[in-house]
């Protein structure tokens, strides 16, 4: 705990004079990026951080290198008032909301790409998506300077991507992954459930659902990947406003689909409900 008065700031300058200012003094920073919209989700990695560390900081920036739908981009919901509320009111220190402009200026040409694991699953069928996160959240730990940066299970493949950049780019920060939060009826939130119509919500539990069949059947000792990723498709097929765009049982570190389900691997989907696209994961066993 500290008695600083919390701040919103928009300049990477300022920013970075701010992380400067806490590592001089010794103190330990947390880092949860995201892109605002937040919801219980995003407020359980901040607490997380403040249990953890002297400051969090929270990053609020829509990111437009990693989006590869200009709709979904434009329509990403954008509440940076209630953001900043909510944000202070659970103890953030910090929250940082760049423009795009900030981020991105004029002639900015540098990108951080991954090769194998960032191909897979979401890399498969957003193309630039997760070179667009990898070069933010590079960009992001530079301004910040965290000693801790805050991640959520639900993107599982992000976290695996984040993970292994921090490692393999000698960066100073360790990855703390989270938990999964959900709404009653065990859909994942998300910022893009905002954006669900009433029937479309009610359609969306068909994610969680699916995994829910899948991790029955793999209880009753069916470990064929095949027979799994079925039990998945049939739940989301039955559901008239889903459209399943991948099903996978991978590995959790490397993202290849395995040969035979074992306990530990995970059950990936994504999910377009009408033209919202969702996704969610599960662990096997
Ligand atoms: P965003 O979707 O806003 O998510 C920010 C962080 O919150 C991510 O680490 C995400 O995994 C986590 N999160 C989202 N929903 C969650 C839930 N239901 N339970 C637990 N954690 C949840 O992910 C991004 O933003 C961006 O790609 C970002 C990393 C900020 C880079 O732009």
């Amino acid at each position: 705990m500290n008695n600083y008065e919390p701040v919103l700031i928009h300049t990477v300058a300022e920013m970075r004079a701010y992380a400067a200012d806490a590592r001089a003094r010794g103190e330990q920073t947390g880092l949860v990026p995201t892109m605002g919209a937040l919801h219980e989700g995003h407020l359980s990695l901040i607490r997380l951080a403040k249990a953890e560390n002297d400051i969090v900081v929270v990053s609020v920036f829509v990111n437009p290198i990693q989006f590869d739908d200009p709709i979904d981009l434009t329509t990403y919901p954008k509440t940076l008032r209630t953001d900043v509320e909510s944000s202070f009111g659970v103890g953030t220190d910090v929250v940082f909301a760049p423009s795009a402009e900030e981020m991105y200026p004029a002639g900015f040409s540098t990108h951080i790409d991954m090769t194998g694991v960032s191909e897979k699953l979401c890399g498969a069928s957003r193309a630039s998506h997760f070179r667009g996160v990898l070069t933010v959240v590079g960009k992001l730990f530079g301004i910040c300077m965290p000693d801790f940066a805050y991640f959520g299970e639900k993107d599982a493949q992000q976290l695996a991507v984040v993970r292994k950049m921090a490692a393999e780019l000698c960066m100073n920060v360790t990855i703390r992954g989270c938990p999964t939060i959900r709404e009653e009826d065990g859909l994942a939130m998300s910022s893009r459930n905002a954006r669900l119509a009433e029937d479309e919500r009610l359609a969306a539990r068909c994610l969680n659902r699916a995994l829910e069949a899948a991790s029955a059947l793999f209880e009753t000792g069916e470990t064929s990947p095949d027979a799994l990723i079925s039990a998945i498709t049939g739940v989301v097929e039955s559901e008239p406003l889903a459209r399943v765009d991948y099903v996978k049982i991978v590995d959790p570190l490397s993202f290849e689909a395995v040969a035979d389900a074992r306990k530990g691997d995970l059950m990936a989907l994504a999910v377009y409900i009408g033209d919202i696209r969702l996704i969610d994961n599960r662990r096997l066993g």
